[in-house]
């Protein structure tokens, strides 16, 4: 046996929404490692850009879409150019996400709206839309990013922990109906990240001191710390877990 078997993803795609930062990008470029072709969803075309030259330097391959998760035509646009570039895809990350804070009470149905449609509507299109080739072929791998909000109330959770909540609950009825025909479905569940998505909340170094305080790691996580699990998830060898919440966050949670 040779680790290829293993861990390579080579002749597979993955299609990666939020692949131009943060946690997303990291992915996108792990797998990119790992031999896949990888297609990035996000809306800004420049961010874009430079994560799939960013790949294509080091002999990678991708492709970037322009697309905006934020209502069901743009999900379903994303979607159908996602399969664009390089075919349908055999993985899919959905690490595109928003959290956008309001105090609960002033929380208004646009936030509610574009909240759910990003964070939890785009993974249930997206799957769906993405999942019959992947049964057809036996093969598939789904992979959403939650958050600690998903299992307790945590700086803020509002409407984000909702989704991220729906969003666990999604990841086991999709490895319900479609792990035994050889897609499965696994969410990683970061602890406190340090990417753009919370660089308001960053600005509180004392707060940011406090959070790495509570890990057992003892430092806040980074991008990187999700590409080579996201690598294993997408590869052959995982096929026997599914519908599990794998939690990524330097012992934060059992702490
Ligand atoms: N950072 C953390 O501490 C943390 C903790 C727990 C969970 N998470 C989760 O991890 C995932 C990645 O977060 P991150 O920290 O890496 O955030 P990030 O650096 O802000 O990246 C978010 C990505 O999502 C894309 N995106 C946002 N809105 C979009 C839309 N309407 N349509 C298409 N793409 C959209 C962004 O690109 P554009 O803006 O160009 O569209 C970007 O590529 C998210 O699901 C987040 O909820 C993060």
């Amino acid at each position: 046996m040779n680790l290829d078997s293993l861990f390579s993803l080579r002749g597979l795609t993955a299609v990666v929404t939020g692949g131009s930062s943060g946690i997303g990008r990291a992915i996108a470029l792990a797998m990119a490692a790992a031999g896949a072709s990888v297609v990035i969803v996000a809306r800004d075309a420049t961010r874009i850009e430079r994560v799939v030259a960013e790949i294509s330097a080091v002999g990678g391959r991708a492709a970037g879409v322009v697309g905006d998760l934020s209502t069901r035509d743009g999900i379903r646009e994303a979607g159908d150019a996602a399969a664009e570039p390089f075919g349908e895809p055999d993985i899919l990350v959905n690490s595109a996400g928003i959290n956008l804070r309001p105090p609960f009470d002033e929380i208004d149905m646009d936030v509610w709206d574009a909240t759910m449609s990003v964070n939890l509507e785009a993974p249930f299109l997206l799957s769906r839309r993405f999942a019959p080739a992947m049964l057809e072929r036996g093969f598939g791998r789904l992979i959403h990013i939650s958050s600690q909000q998903a299992h307790r109330a945590f700086v803020t959770s509002g409407v984000y922990g909702v989704s991220k909540g729906g969003l666990e609950s999604l990841t086991r009825s999709q490895a319900e109906a479609w792990s035994a025909r050889g897609v499965t479905a696994n969410t990683l569940v970061p602890g406190f990240v340090l990417t753009p998505l919370n660089a308001r909340l960053q600005e509180d170094t004392e707060k940011v001191r406090q959070l790495a305080e509570r890990t057992m790691v003892g430092r806040n996580g980074l991008p990187e710390d999700f590409g080579g699990i996201a690598v294993f998830l997408a590869g052959r060898s995982s096929g026997y877990i599914t519908g599990q919440s794998l939690f990524v966050d330097g012992g934060l949670s059992v702490h």
